[in-house]
């Protein structure tokens, strides 16, 4: 059997809410049924916050109700707090994803609280989750720093996935919010993280902000990781957090995957087309690389020869 690497896409989630256009509704749903059926095992669709914190999804649960659910997808929604858990019920989400931050101040301009207060409320959510099929994932934000506080200690880190884990959480996420990761802290982190949370169980969610998207995946993926968050055409970024900017790149991840022999089940030229679509969608450019260049094999004709 080949070696794997899941892919769990977030272009319609951390792409669409910094985006100052509004994506029409529809489009949201047309993009989301095209990555289904694309191969995705796995997409984080919406956000259930605030829509005066995040305008660009407001329109999450019209999103879910207009999804063809494919079998075999599971469809995410992240939510920060009990009202949140309550519309993703509602709109019959598969899996919710929770966000709170390590860093206090990165949580209050995210999620206006601290993150203690956000965790009581995940403990009020999986309590009212349980039992409902619905499954739960927890993301440690800012986990590989923070563009307010800078480095975020280790322990402090891993006492956050501790307490998702004594939750009773099915998964957990270790998200580099802003871009500041390098290898070595990836390889590191998810050395001390994978014995308790186990590879099935977790994921790691990077940004480009410096350049080091991809890097930082592969230093994860040879210390153990298996899943990664990306979003198509590298689109993505906090809006409470300063100088933010995208995802890794969903059809670039899935490239160098494939050009290194690991399956991901995701069709490559399927992705590129979705991608050459977004800036109709965003209006804008957007970062990823091989949905311009083309992929590895998609070769060009040869010079005519000159005459000698
Ligand atoms: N969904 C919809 N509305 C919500 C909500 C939710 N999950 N949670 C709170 N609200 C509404 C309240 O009903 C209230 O509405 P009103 O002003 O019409 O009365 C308003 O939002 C403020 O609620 P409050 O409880 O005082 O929260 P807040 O203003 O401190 O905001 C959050 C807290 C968590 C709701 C907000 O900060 C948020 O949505 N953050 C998400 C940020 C985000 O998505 N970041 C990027 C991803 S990591
Ligand atoms: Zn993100």
């Amino acid at each position: 059997m080949s070696e794997t690497l899941i892919v769990q896409e977030v272009a319609t989630r951390d792409g669409f809410q910094i985006e100052p256009v509004f994506v029409e509704t529809a489009e949201k749903i047309r993009l989301i049924d095209a990555l289904a059926a694309a191969g995705f095992s796995r997409i984080e669709v919406s956000s259930f916050v605030s829509p005066k914190a995040v305008p660009a999804l407001s329109d999450a649960a019209e999103v879910f109700a207009g999804l063809t659910r494919r079998p075999g997808t599971v469809y995410v929604a992240l939510v920060p707090n009990p009202r949140g858990a309550e519309r993703a019920l509602q709109a019959k989400v598969d899996e919710i994803n929770l966000v709170a931050s390590v860093s206090e101040t990165h949580n209050r301009a995210n999620m206006g609280m601290t993150p203690a207060a956000s965790l009581e409320g995940f403990a009020r959510i999986v309590e009212t989750v349980r039992g409902s099929g619905v499954g739960v994932n927890a993301t440690v934000a800012t986990a590989f720093g923070c563009p307010f506080e800078g480095d975020q200690p280790v322990d402090k880190v891993l006492a956050q996935v501790e307490r998702y884990r004594a939750l009773g959480v099915d998964g957990v996420t270790l998200a580099d919010t802003t871009g500041m990761a390098n290898p070595r802290q990836v390889a590191h982190l998810v050395e001390r993280v994978l014995p308790s949370v186990g590879a099935a169980g977790l994921t790691l969610h990077f940004h480009n902000t410096r350049g080091l998207g991809l890097a930082n995946v592969l230093a994860a993926y040879q210390a153990g990781a298996r899943r990664f968050d990306a979003a198509l055409g590298g689109l993505g970024g906090c809006p409470f957090a300063p100088g933010a900017t995208g995802n890794i790149c969903t059809e670039d991840l899935v490239s160098m995957a494939h050009e290194m022999g690991l399956a991901t089940g995701l069709d490559l030229a399927a992705l590129i087309d979705l991608a050459r679509d977004l800036p109709r969608l965003v209006g804008h450019d957007v970062p990823g690389q091989v949905a311009k260049a083309g992929r590895p094999c998609d070769l060009h004709p040869a010079p005519p020869l000159k005459a000698a």
